[in-house]
């Protein structure tokens, strides 16, 4: 896996309202820090006259929340110095159809790495096109081979929102090595990747995931040291299920209606902050913890590709 965990660590601003004395992990401006040395290697690599990387992203339908995570995708591109395509399809775009645009992607030189936007449409079976692109362009890692060589430790391109979850903890200086970290959430994309991430050698945190058949959810994160909550339901973790001193992760992006706001909508965390953020050593907020570090590490992996990082 390729990281940037020796660069500089961000400073923790105080929590606001905080009584715990802990602070932000502030996934923004770490995510700010990372692009602007993917940007500056990328540079190296033009002016040496190598080929600049190239991510291309297919959109099928008008979701609002996947429009806005490809439109994130595509200026994270520009930021970082990259070229970008993006292919739009309506969501009435046949399953062969937009296997044909993968398998064409896939033959495209000129193209180094490619995600396809999820979900997908009812009628299109989202593992057979994930199984279809080519597994050495698979920035977001959500191919069986870069998730089974992810699990048994070998050099692959790592599911985007587990992997920045790992370089928040890194760069916040996070002690993981015979830890309890509670996962919550067992999710392809969130949840069962971190949990191999956290267990690997050199992070040797010890991994319990709970999900929503658990019984002892409530009793695990009690005594949890670091917990990742990735289970869908906002404001879940509430303060009485956590113990003084916790590094809380929030993954939990769900738009809850907000009048007050412009857009009807405000995106609420897993967490609910309130009565948690008084307890923890650390935590993310929502937004600007987790989300940003998300679209930051589809970068690293897109350089990872365009410099035939971890496979020829
Ligand atoms: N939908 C929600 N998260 C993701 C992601 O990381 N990659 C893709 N392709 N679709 C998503």
């Amino acid at each position: 896996m390729s990281t940037n965990s020796d660069t500089t660590r961000q400073p923790l601003p105080s929590l606001t309202g905080g009584a715990g004395g802990g602070s932000f992990i502030d996934g923004k401006a770490t995510a700010a820090a990372i692009k602007a040395e993917i940007a500056e290697e990328v540079k190296k690599i033009v002016a040496a006259g190598g080929k600049r990387p190239h991510l291309a992203a297919i959109l099928v339908g008008h979701d609002g929340g996947s429009e806005t995570y490809v439109s994130n995708k595509v200026r994270a591109c520009e930021e970082c110095g990259f070229q970008s395509t993006l292919i739009r399809f309506e969501d009435d775009i046949t399953e062969e159809e937009l296997l044909s645009c993968v398998s064409r992607l896939n033959r495209d030189d000129s193209v180094d790495g490619f995600i396809v936007q999820l979900p997908l449409p009812r009628h299109i079976d989202e593992q057979k096109v994930i199984e279809a692109i080519d597994y050495r362009k698979d920035v977001d890692g959500f191919h069986p081979i870069n998730v089974g060589r992810m699990a048994i430790g070998l050099p692959a391109f790592v599911s985007a929102t587990p992997k920045g979850i790992l370089e928040l903890l890194r760069r916040y200086g996070v002690e993981t090595s015979g830890k309890k970290c509670v996962i919550l959430g067992r999710s392809n994309i969130v949840g069962k990747p971190m949990s191999q991430l956290m267990m690997q050698k050199g992070v040797d945190a010890t991994v319990t995931v709970c999900h929503s058949r658990s019984k002892t959810l409530k009793e695990e994160c009690l005594q949890a040291d670091i917990i990742i909550a990735a289970i869908g339901q906002p404001a879940f973790l509430k303060g009485d299920m956590v113990k003084p001193g916790v590094v809380v992760i929030d993954v939990g992006t769900t738009r809850v209606p907000d009048a007050s706001r412009k857009s009807g909508f405000r995106l609420q965390g897993d967490v609910d902050f309130d009565s948690v953020a008084p307890l923890a050593s650390k935590i993310t907020p929502v937004p600007g913890g987790v989300g940003p570090m998300t679209i930051c590490m589809l970068m690293q992996n897109t350089l990872a590709a365009g410099k035939k990082e971890y496979y020829d």
